[in-house]
């Protein structure tokens, strides 16, 4: 049955797979989003679709929302939101800012109006709890507020706790996932899959931090479509908070070596010291690995794709698409 179904951050990875996700399935989607989608190629495929509305604006602007808010639609995916370490360190106000007005804005209009949402979290949230695997109602454990890294869970951790707590109070419909290190096409080219294919395909070295011996659980971004629209539709999900990622540990070495094979490339990775590019209000994260447990039971969800796969896929996709590998050129 077409629904009308709005999405913010629609402009980004995960926001512009979704809402071609939408489309095909044939709702009519409102999207939002800061940038102008004139300039904008992730959403090149579908800006002239006929079932694509799209709103420029400001998730922290009552007044931008005002004008994008569809108070008879069946879920709003919030997804807009500053992403990435650097970015973070880059403009730590607006992180913040973003996340908790942004948030905040969005969960009063449709508690108002009795909209059920979907709220895009993170694995940050466990910050470096070192038992593994990653439960829902594990500890949160992060280091100190000098740390720029732990802003942006302490961030999104604030925003799961309005969520829950409208939803404790008025019975509001509401659902929270947590991804764990989505990557795949259109990537912007700052995160460890996306920037490493990104440098090869450009005959640039690969670089890797402090040994690479970090460990991730990288999904694919099919996948996570899958888990994310099963999140926002399913009865079972109202009220929860769960983990989508994939289940399968690799260190940050073994994923750039298969970016290398994948590529047919010879080049030699470069070492970086984190200490020495960033001093010492960079923190990284060990090991980090979900339960899927939770997915599973309530929404029937796990991934599908291995890492080999969707690094593959990715590559294959960048080779066809030069004005991706010209980007930060
Ligand atoms: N990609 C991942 O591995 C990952 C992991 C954990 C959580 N998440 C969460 O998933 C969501 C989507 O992530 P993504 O990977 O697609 O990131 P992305 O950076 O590709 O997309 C985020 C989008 O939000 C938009 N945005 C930023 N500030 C805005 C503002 N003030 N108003 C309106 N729009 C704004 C950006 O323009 C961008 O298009 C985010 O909430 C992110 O925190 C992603």
């Amino acid at each position: 049955m077409k629904k009308k179904i709005m999405v913010t951050g629609v402009a980004g990875l995960i926001g512009s797979h979704l809402v071609e996700k939408l489309l095909k399935l044939n709702h009519e989607v409102y999207g939002f989003d800061v940038v102008d989608i004139n300039f904008n190629r992730n959403l090149e495929n579908i800006k002239n679709h006929e079932n694509f509305i799209y709103f420029k604006g400001d998730v922290r602007s009552s007044e931008d929302l005002n004008l994008f808010f569809q108070s008879d639609a069946s879920v709003l995916y919030h997804l807009a939101s500053v992403v990435g370490v650097n970015k973070y360190m880059e403009d730590p106000l607006s992180l913040i800012d973003i996340g908790i007005s942004g948030t905040r804005n969005l969960i009063n209009m449709c508690n108002k109006h009795n909209v059920r949402m979907l709220f895009t979290s993170t694995s940050e949230v466990y910050g470096k709890n070192s038992n593994i695997p990653w439960l829902e109602n594990g500890d949160r454990v992060l280091g100190p507020t000098n740390i720029d890294r732990w802003s942006y869970s302490t961030s999104k951790a604030l925003c799961e706790h309005m969520l829950f707590g409208m939803h404790h109070k008025n019975n509001w419909p509401m659902s929270i996932v947590r991804f764990f290190n989505v990557y795949g096409p259109r990537q912007n080219p700052i995160y460890v899959v996306s920037k490493s294919i990104h440098r090869v395909l450009n005959g640039i070295s690969p670089e890797l931090y402090d040994g690479g011996n970090q460990t991730r659980c990288f999904t694919y971004i099919d996948d996570v479509i899958d888990g994310l629209i099963l999140a926002a539709t399913l009865e079972s999900a109202v009220g929860n908070v769960i983990n989508l990622g994939n289940t399968i540990e690799n260190t940050v070495r073994e994923v750039v070596n298969t970016i290398l094979k994948a590529s047919n490339s010879n080049l030699k990775i470069t070492h970086i010291k984190t200490k020495e590019r960033y001093g010492n209000v960079y923190e990284d994260i060990p090991r980090r690995v979900p339960s899927i447990d939770k997915a599973f039971s309530l929404l029937g969800w796990k991934p599908a794709t291995s890492m080999e796969e969707g690094v593959k896929k990715t590559i294959d996709w960048a080779k066809k698409n030069d004005w991706y590998l010209d980007l930060n050129k």
